[in-house]
């Protein structure tokens, strides 16, 4: 039976270790998030849906509670990913369940809510006022906020061990001049997985940290009216009913390539920092740009703290 959020173990207390793996997903209700998370559970995971569309969400952990054989395996929590204490109790909630936490996918978004080039209109004093930038705020806080969580979580498992995959876009990797926004907050997803990734693999830790660019056809985000009317993407969700009526088949990247994308993170401890470009078919793993020169290169793999450790030896042994 599908559990909810006002299911048993919501005080955190529960000490007993699943034997099956565990995910929580954010954006689990609806679209790549749902793919996912049904794959999981066919594959004995229990999974915990986070998602602000309650309706959704317990629609979807019911349907897939009864796919994993009417077993304890599924559970919505309602979250706004942009609130932090709102997420905190989704994986408190997740670790009462189940006493573990193998994945988190951060995967929750939307697409720019306002046409960031338009006239503003003037307020009182001459200013515009302020713009929308929520898609910043679900799009990349919402990420951060997962991605510290998980890292807690991680760190409380057996072998302290773990996998983050956050949802990013083309737009992380190119820019989509229609939608800047959504563009900022997609390249720092692609930035969080990096920096993390490298950082966890120098500590020597076991967790590891991707994310998936999911397509946006150029042709599209150039149009900023037609991405306004019809949202940022191209693998068929809930973010994108019209634009799939007007994309050539050969452009639609199909769910089974974002689940092949994140299984390939689940099963390969050696896949880290990559952020995998899902076009059509295809998987491409992209690592970070060549650094310009050998100086910049240094500035970025330096360690500050040997060099000052260094210096200060020097001092001391220039005033002995
Ligand atoms: N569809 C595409 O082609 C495409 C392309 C590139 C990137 N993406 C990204 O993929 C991710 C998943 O989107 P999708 O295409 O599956 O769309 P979708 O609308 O089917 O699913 C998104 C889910 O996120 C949830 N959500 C949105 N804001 C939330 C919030 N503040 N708190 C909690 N839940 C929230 C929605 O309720 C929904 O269930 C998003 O990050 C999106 O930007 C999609």
């Amino acid at each position: 039976m599908a559990s909810t959020s006002n299911g048993h173990g919501s005080n955190g207390t529960n000490t007993s270790r699943s034997t099956s793996p565990s995910a929580l997903i954010t954006g689990g209700a609806s679209g790549m998030g749902l793919s996912v998370a049904t794959h999981l559970v066919s594959q004995g995971w229990n999974v915990c849906i986070v998602d602000f569309n309650e309706t959704s969400g317990q629609e979807v952990a019911e349907r897939l509670g009864k796919q994993a054989q009417g077993q304890d395996h599924v559970q919505f929590v309602k979250v706004d990913v942009t609130d932090y204490e709102q997420q905190a109790k989704a994986f408190v909630e997740t670790w009462a369940r189940w006493g573990r936490l193998d994945f988190v996918f951060a995967n929750a978004g939307f697409g720019d809510k306002q046409d960031f080039y338009a006239q503003a209109e003037e307020r009182a004093d001459g200013s515009p006022a302020k713009p929308n930038i929520s898609v910043i705020d679900v799009c990349l806080l919402g990420v951060v906020y997962s991605a510290f969580l998980a890292l807690h979580y991680f760190r409380k498992n057996d072998g302290k061990k773990g996998k983050l995959v956050s949802t990013s876009s083309l737009c992380g990797l190119y820019p989509g001049e229609g939608i800047p926004l959504y563009t900022a907050a997609k390249h720092g997803v692609v930035g969080l997985t990096r920096a993390m990734a490298r950082k966890l693999a120098q500590s020597g830790e076991s967790i590891t940290v991707n994310c998936i660019c999911p397509g946006d056809p150029m042709w599209l985000s150039g149009n900023l009216l037609l991405i306004n009317a019809l949202r940022e993407g191209l693998v068929d969700t809930g973010l994108t009913p019209v634009l799939m009526a007007v994309s050539p088949p050969e452009y639609v990247t199909p769910h089974t390539t974002i689940v092949k994308a994140v299984t390939s993170f689940l099963d390969d401890d050696s896949k880290n920092g990559l952020a995998a470009e899902c076009s059509g078919e295809n998987v491409h793993y992209r690592v970070q740009q060549e650094f310009g020169d050998d100086k910049a290169e240094w500035i970025m793999t330096t360690s500050f703290e040997r060099l000052w450790a260094k210096r200060k030896e020097e001092e001391e042994g220039k005033g002995k």
